[in-house]
């Protein structure tokens, strides 16, 4: 039977050290400050948003929202974030994806101050992740990390075999893993023959938005397993992207969904503005 990484303990673990490291900024007069912009009425997001503010709170960071209607255009958007951008009194700016589909996202991902960029979205933030010279860390593989430092697993010379190539996810996955030494494969849709690539996986990170997609017998026993999936099932309950039920007696470590990565995608954001307080 294998490990179960709490997500919920573990993000308890990083939020504690960063409740430290904020009363340590205030007191050298440095006040960390993101500011949220959600547009449109999306009930997921609405969810997200509102645990960004509370794990904001719980650590002592002031947080400011910006909700924004439906029909409010790119160039309002832009010019929002303008002035968010020259406002000196805000350290971290996220816009929550996705923004309704006539607003330009990446205009809007590019707009935003890289020294800002707490989500690590901008394609400046994205070059440096991938010359190793990153300030921000991407939050969810991030969070994927710290999971595996925290349980002891090591990274270096271990095969990490990532399904799914998001830009959120799968490739900034790489990239850190890369960091780590590990040797890193990214599969997706296309990709052939894909359990004989993940049976070799001392690593596997599942991103791929299917319910129960990886199953047992597409792992090697006693590999390490993280499900990134948030999906709902047949019955409406959450799931995630891995069989856990079917994968749980052959894996060593395995991520529930949910209280697995989902609870880690915060606290790593709350690190990257930490980090935009401490250095810019
Ligand atoms: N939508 C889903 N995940 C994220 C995220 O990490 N950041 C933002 N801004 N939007 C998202």
């Amino acid at each position: 039977m294998a490990k179960i990484i709490d997500g919920k303990q573990i993000r308890d673990s990083v939020l504690d050290r960063l409740r430290e490291q904020v009363s340590a900024l205030k007191a050298g007069g440095k006040n960390p400050c993101l500011c949220v912009i959600i547009v449109g009425d999306d009930a997921a997001s609405r969810v997200y948003v509102n645990n960004k503010k509370k794990a904001c709170e719980s650590i002592g960071i002031e947080s400011k929202e910006y909700a924004l209607p439906e029909s409010t255009t790119t160039e309002e958007l832009l010019d929002l974030i303008d002035k968010l951008n020259a406002d000196s009194s805000i350290t971290g700016i996220l816009c929550q994806m996705p923004v309704p589909a006539h607003i330009d996202s990446k205009a809007v991902l590019e707009r935003i101050s890289p020294y800002k960029d707490v989500d690590c979205f901008h394609p400046f933030n994205v070059g440096k992740l991938s010359q190793g010279d990153n300030v921000f860390l991407p939050c969810t593989p991030a969070g994927m990390v710290e999971m595996l430092d925290y349980m002891g697993v090591e990274i270096t010379g271990k095969h990490c075999v990532i399904i799914g190539r998001s830009d959120i996810v799968g490739k900034p996955m790489a990239m850190l893993m890369l960091q780590r030494d590990a040797t890193v494969t990214v599969c997706h849709s296309k990709t052939k023959n894909l359990a004989d690539i993940t049976r070799t996986a001392d690593i596997v990170v599942v991103a791929v938005k299917k319910p129960y997609f990886l199953k047992s017998d597409m792992i090697k026993e006693g590999a390490v397993v993280l499900d990134v999936g948030i999906n709902r099932n047949a019955e409406g309950k959450i799931c995630g992207d891995v069989d856990f039920e079917d994968c749980k007696e052959k894996a060593s470590m395995i991520t529930p969904v949910p209280g697995g990565v989902g609870p880690m995608t915060i606290a790593m954001l709350m690190n990257n503005t930490v980090i935009a307080a401490k250095t810019f």
